[in-house]
């Protein structure tokens, strides 16, 4: 224990340091994308919302070689260098992988503020051996008092009180689902994992660069709530990457789950503030709703694609179901046929997710709720087979998919332990900075998933997805999700690759092309994340791409099939992944979002 502790020191002296410059760029990475010589437009309602929105990576950029690490032991990747770090500390000192995962995510909720989070929820797959794994729900909850019209005006349009007010957030399930996971799982105790995060609240920690772009992106939305300006934008203008920050009241929040584990949050003082933090600003939140707040365990997602074992997050996400979707229709075509983004391959990927999120935008909500959701038949080889079969060389308008009735922010975490133990945990407060609204005196945002529930079957929410009633508002509901945590492993059931992202709809296909990008085309860790990407969600019926994701001939032979393609600068998610090598591990952060691998 004495040993552990002074290891914790250790690592809290080194986060109050700033951090020192990146080693120079390493030689040759490899090309990233292609050249595009496209036009852009502006930044559409959505991306407002979006976290970070860094500038893209070009097509000869080398990656910057902070992101990414090797071990032969164990690995972490998060969207900060300060919660990999703790995360390598406890792996050193003996914690396994949930324990890592468990002491990152604290720490995420400190010093990864627009997404990290105690008052957001999440989703994680646990892989404890060869074909043996669990998924956790801590997915937020619509408070008792909520209901299906909440967000609709008197003229029955959707308003916008779904992202920046008290009546945004869910219940949230962070500390409930971390608890769960140590309880399970855990060796260390429990207080030691969150001692990382209340240090870096307590005594202060140098802000990143990824930190102080989204305070800048976000600065004036962030000075309309006082607590949230005086925490984050103190001197009232962006602070510079490196000014420490230091927020008591969320160490004193965090000393009291360190000591009263989930009682320390959802009862006695935290509960009260949250409480008072409703009735002050017109929140549906109650004691109640607290209290009663449950993570749950479930049995993941399991499917096979090219002989390889996918294991990820079942509904309330439709992460999973959209991954089998894809690993089933556009697995049944010919890789060889089909080299990187060219206008085949793009064909496909975009046909496949027309098709998929149709699906998912259709039928797929909180399993509790919707009773009738079609499981077994999306899963089928027979329904793969069919959807697979409607796909030709034109585009499908999105508007011509058949019904199947008729027939922000986020962020993501991997942990690799030396017994191959492996957790993939995404958690979030849904927009970037979630609702914006700090809870006075606990020092903490709130979420404001609420807008991914359906406010109005067929108008689209922040995400732009057009959804229908399975996921309208509820009392007590999960609001379907798109978060993915996803763990492969090869065909001798060892863990291959791990990943997940942050970006809403964006995180489904964000998965897929990184998993296939290493299963299908050999690329390395850093490229398979790095590399250019599109998107497609059936509506609105336009492919997004990524700029340098492919050439103009291959936007002419993409047109010439039909489809439509917008070039506008977006936020293409931002992954975290782990991919096993000959000789151990490769993890890497994505260029878009920051953070780091650490490993050993
Ligand atoms: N809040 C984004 C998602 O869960 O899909």
């Amino acid at each position: 224990m004495l040993r552990r502790h002074l290891a914790l020191v250790a690592l809290l002296a080194l986060a109050a340091c700033k951090r020192s410059a990146p080693p120079p760029p390493p030689p040759e990475v490899g090309s990233i994308g292609k050249d595009a010589g496209v036009g852009s437009a502006a930044p559409k309602d959505a991306e407002e919302y979006s976290p970070r929105f860094l500038d893209p990576l070009k097509p000869d950029d080398p990656i910057d070689p902070a992101l990414t690490a090797q071990g032969t032991k164990y690995m972490v990747t998060s969207e900060s260098w300060q919660a990999s770090e703790v995360g390598r500390v406890i792996l050193s000192e003996g914690g396994n992988a949930v324990d890592a995962a468990v002491a990152v995510a604290f720490a995420l909720a400190v010093v990864h503020p627009s997404a990290g989070n105690i008052g957001g929820g999440g989703f994680a797959i646990v892989r404890t051996g060869p074909g043996q794994a669990e998924a956790l729900d801590f997915r937020e909850t619509a408070p008792a008092a909520a209901t299906k019209d909440m967000f609709l005006g008197p003229d029955g349009k959707p308003t916008r009180d779904s992202l920046a007010t008290h009546r945004a957030a869910g219940v949230p399930g962070s500390v409930a689902g971390l608890w769960e996971l140590h309880q399970k799982y855990g060796k260390l105790e429990w207080a030691d994992l969150i001692t990382p995060a209340i240090k870096f609240a307590r005594d202060g920690f140098p802000i990143d660069a990824g930190v102080a772009k989204s305070i800048k992106r976000n600065v004036k939305d962030l000075l309309e709530n006082q607590a949230t300006g005086d925490i984050w934008v103190p001197k009232r203008i962006a602070p510079t990457e490196n000014t420490e920050i230091s927020i008591p009241d969320l160490a004193a929040t965090l000393e009291r789950i360190a000591q009263d584990g989930p009682k320390g949050f959802y009862e006695g003082k935290t509960a009260e503030l949250i409480v008072a933090e409703m009735k002050a600003g017109g929140g549906i939140i109650t004691a109640d709703d607290l209290k009663g707040y449950q993570a749950i365990w479930r049995a993941p997602l399991r499917f096979s694609y090219r002989g390889n074992s996918i294991i990820s997050m079942p509904p309330p996400s439709s992460g999973g179901v959209v991954l089998a979707l894809t690993a089933g229709v556009f697995g049944r075509a010919d890789i060889a046929t089909m080299p990187w983004h060219s206008a085949t391959h793009i064909h496909r990927l975009i046909e496949t997710w027309r098709r998929a999120y149709a699906v998912r935008n259709e039928v797929l909500g909180d399993p509790a709720y919707v009773k009738d959701m079609p499981l077994a038949k999306l899963l089928s080889p027979e329904f793969h087979a069919e959807l697979a079969a409607q796909i030709g060389d034109r585009a499908t308008p999105s508007k011509d998919i058949k019904s199947l009735a008729e027939g922000t922010h986020t962020t993501h975490l991997n942990v690799v332990d030396a017994a191959g133990m492996a957790v993939a945990l995404t958690t979030t407060l849904n927009a970037g900075w979630g609702s914006g609204i700090t809870v006075r005196g606990a020092g903490f945002l709130l979420n404001n998933e609420m807008d991914d529930f359906t406010a109005k079957p067929g108008s689209p929410n922040m995400f732009g997805l057009v959804q229908l009633e399975a996921n309208k508002i509820e009392p007590g509901k999960r609001m379907l999700s798109s978060m993915s945590p996803t763990i492969v492993e090869d065909k001798d059931g060892k863990v291959w690759i791990m990943a997940g992202a942050g970006g809403g709809p964006r995180i489904i296909t964000a998965v897929w092309q990184t998993i296939s990008n290493v299963i299908d085309y050999g690329q390395t860790a850093a490229l398979a994340v790095a590399n250019k990407r599109v998107h497609h969600q059936h509506l609105p019926d336009t492919t997004r791409i990524e700029e340098y994701a492919i050439d103009e001939v291959t936007a002419t032979q993409l047109k010439d099939r039909g489809q439509n393609l917008d070039f506008a600068p977006t936020y293409f998610a931002s992954i975290t992944a782990i991919v096993r090598t000959s000789t151990g591990w490769d993890g890497t952060a994505d260029p878009r979002g920051g953070g780091a691998a650490k490993g050993d």
